[in-house]
This record gives structure tokens, C-alpha cells and sequence, in this order.
């Protein structure tokens, strides 16, 4: 186990995945460091489904990126310029869904403190990770939707977790955007 801040400095985006499954109590490891996020009055406005299977995360995938096509070409050429996969390979994945807040606060800031905790435990638990926000496309399916995101919620983000087929680090950090009032 590293410190905090060596985690922080060390996750990474994972765009390539090996085959190797994440162990079920890794997953749950995961998992329990989402649920420790803070969130607004604390509502805990989330329901978090975890996808184990890696033929389930490659069908969502397919799906996606059939979708994606028609609405963002664009993105859709990005994806195939990175190997064919929307959810690269990964065996896992987290989906988290987030269900519409009345009043001040957006469900959608809770989701991504939230997001932050996974990333940040799966980092230090040596597993990779990657943030899909494109996964919506796949949830925006009638069919996915119903099987995989409770009613009264919405998708918010996915979480890919594996094993990366090389070691990578994080973006550059931009030290201009920070001012020191
Ligand atoms: C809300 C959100 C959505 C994202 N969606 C995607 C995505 O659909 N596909 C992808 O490959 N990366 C996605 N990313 C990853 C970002 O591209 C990545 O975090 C950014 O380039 C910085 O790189 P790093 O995570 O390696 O530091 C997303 C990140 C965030 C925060």
C-alpha cells in the first residue's frame, strides 16, 4: 500500500487491458472505498452495478459503439484508431448510476467524488483503471438500460478496471491553473 498522494500521482488512464480477471475481493475492495464518498446531505444518490464478466463488458461495449457511431463520428474514428474497443478489453467495469437530486446540488458532483474514490482505491490496490463517460451511449439502449440501471436512475459514468498491458502515467499537470488569491 502506497500513500495517498503517491496514489493520487500515480493512476493513469488504461487504454489496453490483459485478459486477467480482477479478483471478486479486489472488486469488493473497490467498491466499499466508493461507498465511503462524501455527497451532499449525505444522499448517497448512487447505485453502483458491477460487471465482472468480460463477455458482458465487451457486449455493452459493442453496443456503445454502434451507437456511437451514428452520433458522434468523430468519436467513433478516435475509438477505432485505439484498437476497435470502447471499453478496451477490460474485464470489469462499474457503472454508476445516479438518480436526478431536487434543490442545489447535482447528483452528478456526488457521482464524480464518488468515481474519484474508485479510481483512487483501484490505483491503490495495483489495479488500472479507466473513466468512461462514452459507455453512455451503450446505457442510452432500451435494452441495457432496463437490464443493468435500476428505474429512477440514470447512467452517470463507468469505471474499467483490469490490468494494463504497459504501465503508463498520468497527464502533465498544469500548475498555470491554479491561483493563489
Ligand atoms: C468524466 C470523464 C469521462 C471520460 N470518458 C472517457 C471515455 O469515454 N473514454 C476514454 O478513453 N477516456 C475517458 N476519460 C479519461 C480521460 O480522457 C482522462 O482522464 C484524461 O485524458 C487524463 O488522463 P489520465 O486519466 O491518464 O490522467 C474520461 C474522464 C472523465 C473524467
Amino acid at each position: 500500500m502506497t500513500s495517498t498522494l503517491d496514489t493520487i500521482a500515480a493512476r493513469f488512464s488504461s487504454r489496453s487491458f490483459t485478459g486477467d480477471p480482477v479478483p471478486v475481493d479486489i472488486l469488493q475492495a473497490i467498491v466499499t472505498a466508493g461507498l465511503h464518498a462524501p455527497s451532499a446531505m449525505n444522499r448517497q444518490p448512487w447505485r453502483l452495478i458491477v460487471i465482472s464478466k468480460k463477455e458482458e463488458v465487451d457486449a455493452i461495449g459493442a453496443v456503445g459503439l454502434e451507437r456511437l457511431k451514428d452520433a458522434d463520428p468523430a468519436g467513433y474514428e478516435r475509438i477505432l484508431g485505439r484498437g476497435g474497443k470502447l471499453l478496451y478489453d477490460a474485464p470489469a467495469m462499474i457503472v454508476v448510476a445516479l438518480a436526478p437530486q431536487p434543490g442545489a446540488f447535482s447528483a452528478d458532483l456526488d457521482g464524480g467524488i464518488l468515481t474519484s474514490h474508485l479510481l483512487l482505491a483501484a490505483r491503490d490496490l495495483g489495479v488500472d483503471s479507466c473513466t468512461v463517460g462514452l459507455a453512455g451511449f451503450a446505457f442510452a439502449d432500451e435494452t441495457l438500460k432496463t437490464k443493468y440501471i435500476p428505474a429512477g436512475f440514470e447512467f452517470g459514468i463507468a469505471v474499467l478496471l483490469g490490468y494494463a498491458t504497459a504501465p503508463g502515467t498520468g497527464h502533465a499537470i498544469d500548475e498555470s491553473k491554479v491561483i493563489w488569491a
